[in-house]
């Protein structure tokens, strides 16, 4: 009769135990993961990987650089670039905080603020710990070597598929 109880006791306690560590983490998951699902909701895959907008996306590039630019009037015309880690065509050489600084206000590096197609002022309003997740992500990406056309100024002719803004009756 003893032992039975001491039984159930041990087996209720497995049971809470259980409970409290299996619980949370059958629901983790890592920074990376919540990346990558927090990129493919804000649609940073669209933009950013080659012929996405052409019906035919690039898996095998994914992320690392749009072929379809934006023409903007008196802007210019710009590229979804490489957000893969190569150090050459994409971001390997951006610190963490750069690629966060770049989502959160729209500022490059070498200060520059990128055109409006990139929906930075929309990601301005994530949490830091959501876009550092995100960077994450970038960061666990397979390098991709591949350098995105342009920018190209208002007047240049671009060298790869363009979206155009055109002035009424334009
Ligand atoms: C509607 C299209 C669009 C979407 C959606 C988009 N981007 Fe962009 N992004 C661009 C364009 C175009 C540029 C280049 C702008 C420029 O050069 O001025 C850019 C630039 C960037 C840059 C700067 C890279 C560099 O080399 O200068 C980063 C970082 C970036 N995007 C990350 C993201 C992430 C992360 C997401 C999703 C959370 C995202 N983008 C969603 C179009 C987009």
């Amino acid at each position: 009769m003893q032992r039975c109880g001491m039984r159930g006791l041990v087996f209720a306690g497995l049971v809470l135990l259980a409970g409290v560590v299996l619980t949370p983490d059958a629901r983790a998951q890592t920074a990376a993961e919540r990346g990558k699902y927090l990129v493919m909701v804000a649609g940073c895959t669209d933009c950013h990987t080659p012929g996405h907008f052409l019906g035919n996306p690039d898996m095998t590039k994914y992320l690392g650089g749009s072929n379809v630019g934006f023409f903007i009037p008196d802007l210019g015309t710009f590229y979804g670039p490489n957000l893969t880690p190569d150090p050459e065509t994409g971001l390997g050489k951006w610190t963490d905080d750069q690629v966060i600084h770049a989502l959160q206000t729209g500022e490059r590096p070498d200060g520059r603020v990128l055109a409006p197609t990139m929906p930075w002022r929309a990601y301005a309003g994530m949490k830091r710990s959501d876009v550092a997740d995100i960077v994450a992500f970038l960061r666990s990406l397979t390098p991709v070597r591949n350098k995105v056309p342009g920018p190209f100024g208002p007047s240049e002719k671009a060298t790869s598929f363009v979206f155009k803004i055109l002035p009424p009756g334009g």
